[in-house]
C-alpha cells in the first residue's frame, strides 16, 4: 500500500461522503416539500372544488392525451395555463363556462384536427375541473412554459 490510501481511510471516505451527502439530500427534500408547501402553491385557495376537479381529471385519465404543468402525454394542449388562455385571470365566470362548454362540445368532428372524445361528466363535475384548472393556473411555475401552446 506504501503512502497511499489506507482500508480504513477509504472506509472513512467512504462512509463520510454517504453520511455528507444523505443529510445534503434529506436537506433539499425537506426544503422542496416546505417550499412547495407554502411558497409556490395556493394553499389557502385549496378548497374541495379542486379537490373533487383533480379526482374528475384522474379518474378520466385526462392526462392520457393532455399535458400538466408538463407532466402527461403530449396529444393534446398543456392545461396548467388553460385557466389564464381562456380568459380566467380578468373574467373567472365566463373562463368556467367557456372551459365547461368547450368540454361539453367535445368532439368537434371536424376533418383533420385532432378530436377529444365525449366525456359524460354533470355539471358539478365541470365546475370541480374548471375549479382545478383555476387552482393549477395559480401554482409559481417561475414561468413556464416558455410560451402559451406549452
Ligand atoms: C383522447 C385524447 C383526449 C383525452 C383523453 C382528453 N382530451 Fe382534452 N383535448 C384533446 C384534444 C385533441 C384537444 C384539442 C382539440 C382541438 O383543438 O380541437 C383537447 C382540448 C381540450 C381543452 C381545450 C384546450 C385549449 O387549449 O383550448 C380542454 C379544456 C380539455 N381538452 C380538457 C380535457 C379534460 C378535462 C379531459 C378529461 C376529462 C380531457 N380533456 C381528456 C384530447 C383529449
Amino acid at each position: 500500500m506504501g503512502e497511499g490510501l489506507t482500508k480504513a481511510a477509504a472506509r472513512n471516505i467512504f462512509y463520510g461522503g454517504s453520511l455528507f451527502f444523505f443529510i445534503i439530500f434529506a436537506a433539499l427534500v425537506v426544503h422542496s416539500h416546505y417550499y412547495a408547501a407554502t411558497t409556490s402553491v395556493d394553499a389557502a385557495g385549496l378548497n374541495d372544488g379542486v379537490v373533487r376537479g383533480k379526482r374528475v381529471w384522474e379518474k378520466n385519465a385526462c392526462i392520457d392525451c393532455h399535458t400538466i404543468l408538463g407532466e402527461g402525454a403530449y396529444f393534446a394542449p398543456e392545461l396548467g395555463n388553460v385557466w389564464v388562455r381562456y380568459g380566467g385571470r380578468d373574467d373567472p365566470q365566463g373562463a368556467r363556462e367557456a372551459l365547461k362548454a368547450w368540454i361539453r362540445s367535445m368532439p368537434t368532428g371536424i376533418p383533420g384536427r385532432r378530436q377529444m372524445p365525449h366525456f359524460n361528466l354533470t355539471d358539478q363535475e365541470l365546475d370541480d375541473l374548471a375549479s382545478f384548472f383555476e387552482w393549477t393556473s395559480k401554482i409559481n411555475t417561475q414561468g413556464w412554459p416558455p410560451n402559451e401552446a406549452g
